[in-house]
């Protein structure tokens, strides 16, 4: 009876992990949003087969008051149940015209505090609520965008903003998989994944997967994690990707 946690479960990706998720009705689930104002049927109605066990929280990661808030109430809807799947799915490309010659100062700051800090305060939060089981699986949701060896095959290079945060995601999973074990012992994994080009708002016009595809396939992978996956970044076909060196000491 697993109990899974998804930030940005309001539209797209995070929406696509709730409508699978919720198939099973062992599952427990955690779905995040923005905020309480935002449209929530699509979510509702995703939920709608496992709506007991289906949790609508709020947390914007973009803000560590709200993440704070998110852990209370998680504590208190999971009553005593520990977190096993935290997906860390919220994430905003919100200039991506900008290249490396004209990032906005303040676009950089929004990008790292949403993309960046969000994934690393959400864990560090409920990690110190002690809300994290010690076999959690925590998964940073990042993109190709964010992998050196991928953006150096695309001419003209791409949302240099977004593509510096999700690169900056890759470095975040580096460090919790040390830190992390650390706390909760060596059976706990963190990775990054990149759920492929997929149609949701963020991937816009030519995006070539449909969501179901792509979370099929993140959900298939992220199940069969090992503990020797600690701290690598894989595609949602659960094939690894070559941008980082891991030297197993994790
Ligand atoms: N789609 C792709 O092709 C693609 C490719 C590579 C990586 N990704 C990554 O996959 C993840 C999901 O992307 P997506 O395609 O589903 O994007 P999307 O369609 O734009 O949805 C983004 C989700 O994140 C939420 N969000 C944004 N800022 C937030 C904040 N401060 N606090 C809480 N929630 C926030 C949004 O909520 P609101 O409705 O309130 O804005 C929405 O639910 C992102 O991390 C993205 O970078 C996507």
């Amino acid at each position: 009876m697993p109990t899974y946690v998804v930030t940005g479960a309001n539209r797209g990706l995070g929406l696509e992990f709730v409508r699978q998720i919720s198939q099973s009705t062992d599952n427990t689930l955690l779905a995040c949003v923005r905020s309480s104002n935002s449209d929530l049927d699509d979510l509702e109605k995703a939920a709608s087969n496992n709506e007991k066990n289906t949790h609508i929280l709020t947390c914007d990661t973009g803000h560590l008051d709200s993440i704070k808030n998110f852990v209370s109430q998680a504590k208190e809807s999971l009553g005593g149940k520990k977190i096993d799947f935290l997906l860390n799915n919220a994430g905003i490309n919100s200039v991506p015209h900008q290249n490396s010659l004209s990032i906005g100062p303040e676009d950089l700051d929004e990008q790292i505090r949403v993309n960046v800090l969000g994934p690393a305060k959400t864990t560090e939060f409920l990690l110190a609520a002690s809300l994290l089981d010690a076999k959690a699986r925590i998964i940073n949701m990042t993109s190709g965008l964010g992998s050196m060896t991928q953006s150096l095959t695309i001419t003209p290079r791409k949302c240099a903003t977004y593509s510096i945060s999700k690169g900056a995601v890759n470095s975040l999973t580096v460090q919790q998989s040390g830190d992390v074990r650390e706390k909760l012992g060596k059976e706990c994994v963190v990775i990054c994944m990149d759920p492929g080009w997929v149609k949701t708002r963020m991937g816009g016009e030519g995006a070539v997967l449909e969501p179901e595809e792509s979370i099929a396939g993140m959900l298939k992978c992220i199940h069969g994690l090992k503990e020797d996956d600690n701290g690598k970044f894989f595609t949602y076909t659960g094939k690894e990707v070559p941008c980082q060196s891991f030297d197993g000491q994790g």
